[in-house]
């Protein structure tokens, strides 16, 4: 389970997109399905009935329990089954979904991906997506591209005048003699990226949140622009990219399409380029040429192959104990 991403904490939604039906989704091809408890706080399971093997997803929300759409068997946010209809006389301690830490942090739900883990830390949310001065909203998109590649193009400065000419990049026009410097700083969830061209400090600021979130600080002050970008990977060819923007101008709802409008524009010329990269999934370092202004996505690709990079969350624990059928049962069976 989880591939290459397991025991991480990512973000997956917003929270206002997790009310009262249950929200089924893939993380590192591995089916997960959200709901909110009676206390209102967020569960995930694997989206798979331990049962007969359907997809919880399709089930209701109901007092706080996920009702199975196949035969009614109740879980509640911690896995455990609180119901087996027909069968009053159900071992139910001895019967469990599977269960992942999940938390809301930042106005997002976040997974960690470790079914049954128990992390040593919750999520790590950015401090802007506190901030009540900001407006925040978002969207997701998904692309047919490895996580790896969509995160490594996140934190590349040099690529913003040529995939970006008419639109973000417009105002950084390279000069064949221009010399870029890019400048890192150790950050207790990562990095954070800042660059001078001949030597003039750039605005704006690229932080890493490892493992695949990247927050990109346009402007903080009178007129504050941040967004946050987290590469969820779906499975080894697909990603979603969830784009989350504050601001504090233009704070009326009609603007958040403005800004959605506006960000997908700029995504769809990153899609159009960087989802032909071969091969799918970043190299090793020592497999492509890199320069001098690589190094922030040198820095997160030899921490993916130090850290993510073949790691599995081992399967499911709790397997559901078989109902033991009476000597009566069997016969009325047989
Ligand atoms: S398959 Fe879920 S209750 Fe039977
Ligand atoms: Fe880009």
């Amino acid at each position: 389970m989880f591939e290459g991403f397991a025991q991480v904490w990512t973000p997956v939604a917003l929270s206002k997109d997790v009310r009262d039906e249950p929200v089924g989704m893939k993380l590192a091809g591995t089916k997960l399905v959200l709901f909110r408890g009676q206390d209102g706080k967020v569960g995930a399971l694997v989206d798979r009935c331990p049962h007969r093997g359907v997809a919880l997803s399709l089930g209701k929300v109901k007092d706080g329990c996920l009702v199975c759409p196949f035969h009614g068997w109740r879980f509640d946010t911690s896995g455990r089954v609180t119901d087996v209809p027909w069968n009053p006389d159900a071992k139910i301690s001895q019967l469990r979904g599977t269960e992942l830490p999940a938390a809301e942090a930042g106005g997002l739900v976040w997974v960690y991906t470790a079914p049954g883990g128990r992390p040593q830390s919750g999520p790590s949310a950015p401090a802007f997506l506190s901030r009540p001065e900001l407006r925040i909203s978002g969207f997701s998109v998904e692309w047919k591209i490895h996580w790896t590649r969509l995160m490594e193009n996140m934190l590349d400065w040099p690529h913003l005048p040529f995939v970006h000419e008419s639109s973000i990049g417009k105002g950084m026009r390279a000069k064949a003699d221009s010399r870029m410097d890019i400048h890192m700083e150790e950050r207790e969830t990562g990095f954070l990226s800042t660059i001078t061209v001949d030597g003039e400090l750039q605005p704006g600021s690229l932080e890493l949140r490892w493992p695949n979130q990247m927050v990109l600080t346009i402007a903080d002050g009178p007129r504050t622009l941040i967004m946050m970008n987290a590469c969820i990977p779906i499975d080894d060819e697909h990603s979603r990219l969830f784009v989350v923007t504050a601001r504090s101008f233009l704070k009326l709802a009609p603007f958040d399409y403005v800004f959605e409008l506006s960000n997908r524009r700029v995504v769809s010329e990153d899609r159009a380029i960087v989802g032909s990269s071969w091969p799918t999934a970043v190299p090793r370092p020592s497999e492509e040429l890199s320069v001098r202004t690589d190094g922030p996505t040198l820095a997160f690709r030899k921490r993916y192959f130090a850290e993510l990079y073949g790691s599995a969350a081992a399967s499911a624990p709790g397997r559901p104990v078989p109902l033991r059928l009476t000597p009566k049962a069997a016969g009325a069976s047989a």
